[in-house]
Parts: structure tokens; sequence; C-alpha cells
């Protein structure tokens, strides 16, 4: 595991930005693993910085998203939708038909999942997958478990990841109890991965995922098995690597 600790957000947001763009340049048909959350505004709005001062170029470029609430309209101010348009793809040329957001209004939800990994594997599965980290150890929403889904699948959002994202929403009550979300499988198969974290919320979690040891109630630490994983943390996040 290749490990930067940066001196804050700021410089975090900044190298991940270029590790995508670097991504893109090598290979403009890359396909983007995203995430959503606090953590990657600032890489988001980066990248589109460097889009508007031509560095990077996205119009070739295939993105799927971790993961979406179950329930929530894709217009719901809160969907994961509307955080990728408004910080994001409103703002660069990936061709709509190329974004990938799992449908958390679909009626038929294990169709939904499984016609979601089957869109991955036609794109050539991920080249890149970019992740966040719960404070629970949880990336996309694979939740503290005794066992992990592999695919994508409906989750039950734990407590803590309700109370955690209780701040996107007017009410915790608000929250929805469920989402779609990619498996461990379909992450752990991305060619690279990128995951950031910031702030001092997310330390524990941060030990965890890179003790030397994988534990399913830190679903993150499974990470440690993959051979091309950087984990980003500003200095906050980083403060218990041992
Ligand atoms: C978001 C996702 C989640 C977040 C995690 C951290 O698409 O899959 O795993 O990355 O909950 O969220 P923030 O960045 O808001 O602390």
């Amino acid at each position: 595991m290749r490990i930067y600790i940066e001196e804050n957000y700021e410089t975090m947001s900044k190298k991940a930005a270029l590790m995508v763009a670097s991504q893109i340049i090598l290979n403009p048909k890359s396909v983007l693993g995203l995430a959503t959350g606090s953590t990657p505004v600032g890489m988001y709005h980066e990248l589109v910085a460097m889009f508007k001062r031509g560095e990077v170029d996205f119009s070739e470029v295939i993105t799927f998203n971790l993961d979406e609430y179950y329930g929530l309209p894709k217009e719901h101010e809160s969907s994961y939708y509307r955080y990728m348009m408004d910080n994001f793809f409103s703002y660069v040329n990936v061709p709509e038909h190329h974004m990938h957001i799992p449908n958390g209004m679909g009626e038929n939800v294990v169709k939904e999942c499984l016609e979601y990994e089957e869109k991955i594997r036609i794109a050539g599965g991920i080249d890149l997958q970019i992740l966040g980290i719960g404070s629970n150890g949880h990336i996309g929403f694979n939740e503290p478990a005794d066992k992990l889904n592999v695919t994508t699948h409906l989750v039950r959002l734990t407590e803590k990841t309700i109370n955690d994202n209780s701040r996107f929403f007017e009410r915790e009550e608000d929250v929805p109890k469920e989402a779609l979300s990619v498996g461990i499988a379909t992450i752990m198969k991305a060619k690279k991965i990128v995951l950031l974290a910031s702030g001092r919320n997310k330390a524990e979690a941060i030990r965890e995922m890179t003790s030397g040891y994988v534990n399913t109630q830190v679903p993150a630490s499974i990470l440690q098995t993959h051979s091309e994983i950087t984990l980003i943390v500003d200095k906050e996040a980083g403060a218990l690597i041992e």
C-alpha cells in the first residue's frame, strides 16, 4: 500500500485530482469508479479547474458511481445523482451515456443490481476506483458485518452511517435507511484504487485499514490485499497510522 500523508484537505484533493488526470492522460478511455460524500468534493472541483484549463479531457471516459440511496428520486437534492451533477458532471465533458449511477428507484432491485455489474463488466472493468471511507470503515455502502456482499446489492445502512450522513438532509429521519451499493469484489476487481480520507473522525478507521489484519467489521481493511492501492490522507486522518 502506498500512503501519502498530506498537509491538509486541499493538498489531499490536489494529489487525488492529479492521479485521476494522469490516469485519463495515460488512457483517455479510462473507466473510473467514483465516490460521493464530503471527502472527494475538493478533488472534483480541482478536476473541473483542470478541465477548464484544458489539461484533461473526459470525452471518452466512462464512470460508475459506487452507490445511491434506495427510494430517493434522482432529482432529490440529497441524491448522489444530484451530488455528481452539482459537483462534477455539469462542468466537464463526460458524455451523459457514459455516466452510471445505481438507480435507487428501480422496481426490480435484484435486476437493477445484476445489470449494474454487467455494465461494469462490458465496459471492461474499473481502471481507477476512487473511494472515501466511513467513520465505521465502510467502503461504498459495504457496512461492517460478519459477512460482506461480493457484488452490487441492496444494503440496510447502519445507525452510524445514517447519523453521519444526516448532515446532508434536513432531518435525520429523512435519511433513507437503505441504499444500492457495489460489492466488495466489484471494488477489489478495480485495477487501481485510491482511497481518500480527511479529518480526525476517520483516523481510527484508517488505523484499522492499515493494521495488517483483514476484519469484516472494518470493510476497508480488505483493501490491504489489493496490489495497487494508494491511500491519500490529511494529517488528521493519518494521525493513528502505525
Ligand atoms: C460515497 C461512499 C461512502 C463515502 C463515505 C465517506 O459514495 O461510498 O463510502 O465515501 O461514507 O463519506 P464522507 O466523505 O462524506 O465522509
